[in-house]
């Protein structure tokens, strides 16, 4: 017999239906609740609400699990490829050798973007955010592509759209920072692999060639990988709830781009730098700083600090913490930044207030860190966010399309005014 709860509204009894995950996760299906009770839940911020049910992604904050598709992050991170990764999310299980091969090969042959597309970036201004550029681009593909807009057309063509998408997003992240650089862009160069080809067409300079190397592309390799989903994120969920009207892949994605961007979410990373610069401009009063974010008075938090959901530890910190000391010793980078982020680190971890809110560094703490010892510039991280968080969104904007799961539409408790007549404006 299916599993039920019992909820007593007014002295009357109702059956609410237990669902359990394949983990073991146990949700209550209160999808009829209004209709039977005349009840809504409330949940601001859905701390506690589960928007769909899923095939992608586990995650445990407690114990601090993260799996794609079942596979634990630390043997993805260790062992695969972003694309092998960004296969798996999309369509559920690693590929085979020859199915690798044709999908790298598919990705790799869309990696150039219309010519027009220069017009576009030549109409923003040289100190346009990368980000804004970004999820601009990305909308305007739909008029490169327009049968993409009907995202309910044939595999073949939504498969063709997911592939331009993750090919053409490196270019025109990487042109949207030679932008900014007053530089002139590189264009893609399908001999190198995908994350090599990134990190050319942001370094390479026509008068400097750029050797890759492959330490720092594979670190590249791993923060991708460690970005690439996070299940029902703040992102994410912009993207299955924007894509439930049925917009366009690239649209919903776009969504998710400038959902990322806010400094809670994928903002951090660029964050942390900021904060690391400001503290060092400041003196280097590390103990000042980690005082302001315990102060309820004021409204700075240590910026790379705590989690939503992991509240032991970021599987991904621990990860990336390894392949930040890796590339800082190979690049025998000397910043003083660096010096007060390991500190900070040092004396956080300490601190009484830190550790009795379970507050530890997250993934963003370290990704930064890295990305600027590479010499990605501060505004860029984000993008690199971005550029991991890719196959996440596509996938699961496709499972919610094949789940056919309805228009996304919350509802409020609402407390405002009641009914009160209009006055007009001399009577005021
Ligand atoms: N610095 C100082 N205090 C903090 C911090 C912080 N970074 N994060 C949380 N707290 C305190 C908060 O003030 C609260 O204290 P109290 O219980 O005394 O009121 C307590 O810890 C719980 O915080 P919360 O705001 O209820 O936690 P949340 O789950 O709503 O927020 C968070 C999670 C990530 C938004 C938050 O920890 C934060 O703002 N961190 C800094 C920004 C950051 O690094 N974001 C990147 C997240 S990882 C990337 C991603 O996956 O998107």
């Amino acid at each position: 017999m299916a599993e039920t709860a019992q909820l007593i509204i007014d002295g009357n009894t109702y059956e609410v239906p237990i669902i359990t995950g394949s983990e073991g996760e146990k949700a209550l299906d209160i999808s009829k609740l209004r209709a039977q009770t005349g009840h809504i839940t409330l949940d601001i911020g859905y701390k506690n609400t589960g928007s769909t049910q899923s095939a992608i992604t586990f995650l445990d904050g407690e114990k601090g699990i993260l799996r794609y598709r079942g596979y634990p992050i630390e043997q993805l991170a260790e062992q695969s490829e972003f694309l092998e990764v960004a296969y798996l999310l999309i369509y559920g299980a690693l590929p085979a050798k020859k199915e690798y091969e044709e999908f790298k090969n598919a990705v790799t042959i869309h990696t150039l973007v219309h010519e027009d597309t220069q017009k576009i970036f030549d109409g923003f201004p040289s100190n346009s955010h990368p980000m804004g550029v970004l999820s601009s681009l990305v909308s305007s593909l739909t008029a490169f592509y327009p049968r993409s807009i009907d995202p309910g057309r044939t595999p073949q063509e939504v498969n063709r759209t997911i592939v331009r998408l993750l090919a053409k997003i490196p270019t025109i992240a990487a042109w949207a920072y030679k932008g900014e650089m007053g530089h002139p862009v590189n264009y893609p160069n399908n001999e190198l692999d995908y994350c090599s080809n990134f990190l050319h067409m942001l370094f390479s300079l026509p008068t400097e060639k750029y050797e890759v190397d492959p330490v720092v592309a594979d670190a590249l390799n791993k923060l991708l990988i460690l970005h690439a989903d996070h299940e029902q994120n703040c992102s994410t969920s912009t993207v299955r709830i924007v894509g439930s009207s049925h917009t366009s892949l690239y649209t919903a994605v776009a969504a998710g781009i400038n959902a990322l961007w806010g400094p809670l979410h994928g903002g951090a990373n660029q964050a942390v730098i900021e904060m690391l610069e400001a503290i060092r401009n400041d003196g280097g009063d590390i103990q000042k700083y980690v005082k302001k974010a315990q102060d309820k008075d004021d409204p700075f938090r240590l910026m790379g600090f705590g989690h939503r959901v992991y509240k032991n530890f970021d599987p991904r910190a621990k990860i990336i913490k390894k392949a930040a000391d890796d590339v800082l010793a190979k690049l025998g980078v000397d910043d003083p930044c660096l010096d007060i982020a390991k500190e900070l680190e040092e004396i956080a971890l300490r601190d009484q207030y830190f550790v009795d809110r379970n507050l530890y560094p997250n993934v963003d703490f370290y990704s930064g860190i890295i990305y600027r010892a590479m010499g990605i510039p501060t505004e860029m991280f984000t993008v690199m966010f971005a550029l991991g968080r890719l196959p996440g969104w596509i996938a699961q904007w496709k499972e919610m399309r094949e789940n056919q799961e309805p228009i996304g539409r919350p509802r409020q408790v609402y407390i405002g005014e009641t009914e009160r007549d209009y006055v007009s404006i001399d009577k005021r």
